[in-house]
């Protein structure tokens, strides 16, 4: 909600026209113009949730946990598919990763050969993305938020997100800046944890607390425990409807991840689809 916001009526006791110079404080006639814009700018910038990957001590769990993973689900599943989803972009296109968190997903682009960008609010999980993979100069890793995605990745013909959807409180937000970033035909493809496995995922937690849909607590992963995990359990009919209402036409949902345990419950859910920008009238 804007801090401020004019309107004609009363200010002071004084009555006087919406946009009209206030005798009182002497501000310019577009000062409100300012505030509100201002307002606008605070509204997309602030951030909705606490982060923990931004936490340096946490970053480095998760970097030692995702390099350090083999032959799990991530090798046998998520990699493939993301291979198999950029591959399939012509020359020169140009994709745009959500929460890149260290850049591993971009080793797996396959015979991708166009520009990708990784925006991640992680400072040190940024340094090693480039650190490990800004050699390529068709890679680019830059800090943002899925909030508020940075000027480059405007008009870009892919994007795509790997265990981040979870970790937002404000889907319809998310969505929105999305649908913002994706030219007309562009394609999406959210990874994110399968709602029917949340079951699962609270067994992998440790002295978690749970707040309506949000669990909070050290997480087991197959490498590296996270000290502070903050997962929220949205419903698939909330992903679908956010998405929906931002201009998304969801195609194909396809759950992946399985584990011996539990064959048939997998873990991730990838939905994937194509953004119709509506012509300007
Ligand atoms: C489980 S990690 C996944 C990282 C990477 N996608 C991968 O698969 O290796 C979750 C990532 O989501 C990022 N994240 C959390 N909140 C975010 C937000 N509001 N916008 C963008 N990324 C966010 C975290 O910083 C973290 O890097």
């Amino acid at each position: 909600m804007p801090i401020f916001k004019e309107q004609s009526g009363y200010e002071n006791g004084v009555s006087r026209p919406k946009g009209e110079a206030n005798p009182v404080i002497g501000y310019s006639k577009n000062i409100c113009d300012i505030v509100i814009a201002m307002n606008e700018k605070i509204e997309q910038t602030k951030k909705r949730e606490c982060n923990p990957f931004e936490d340096t001590a946490i970053a480095e769990q998760w970097i030692s946990s995702v390099e350090g993973e083999r032959g799990k689900v991530r090798e046998r599943e998520i990699y493939p598919m993301i291979e198999e989803w950029a591959s399939a972009f012509g020359e020169g296109a140009r994709i745009t990763e959500i929460g890149s968190g260290q850049g591993i997903c971009s080793q797996y682009l396959g015979s991708f050969a166009g520009m990708y960008i990784g925006v991640e609010p992680s400072v040190p999980l940024t340094e090693r993305a480039k650190e490990l993979y800004s050699d390529d100069e068709n890679k680019q890793f830059i800090l943002g938020n899925a909030y508020k995605m940075p000027t480059e990745c405007k008009d870009a013909d892919g994007v795509f997100s790997m265990g981040v959807w979870f970790h937002l409180a404000d889907l319809d937000a998310a969505s929105k800046e999305l649908a913002r970033i994706l030219k007309h035909d562009g394609k999406f493809n959210i990874i994110t944890t399968n709602p029917e496995s949340y079951d699962i995922w609270r067994t992998f937690f440790d002295n978690y607390t749970e707040d309506g849909k949000m669990i909070s607590g050290k997480v087991n992963l197959p490498v590296t425990s996270l000290s502070r995990n903050d997962f929220y359990m949205h419903t698939m009919e909330d992903m679908l409807n956010s998405l929906k209402n931002a201009g998304l036409k969801v195609e194909l949902t396809k759950s992946l991840g399985a584990m011996k345990s539990n064959p048939d419950t997998p873990l991730f859910v990838s939905i994937q689809g194509t953004h119709k920008k509506t012509p300007m009238v």
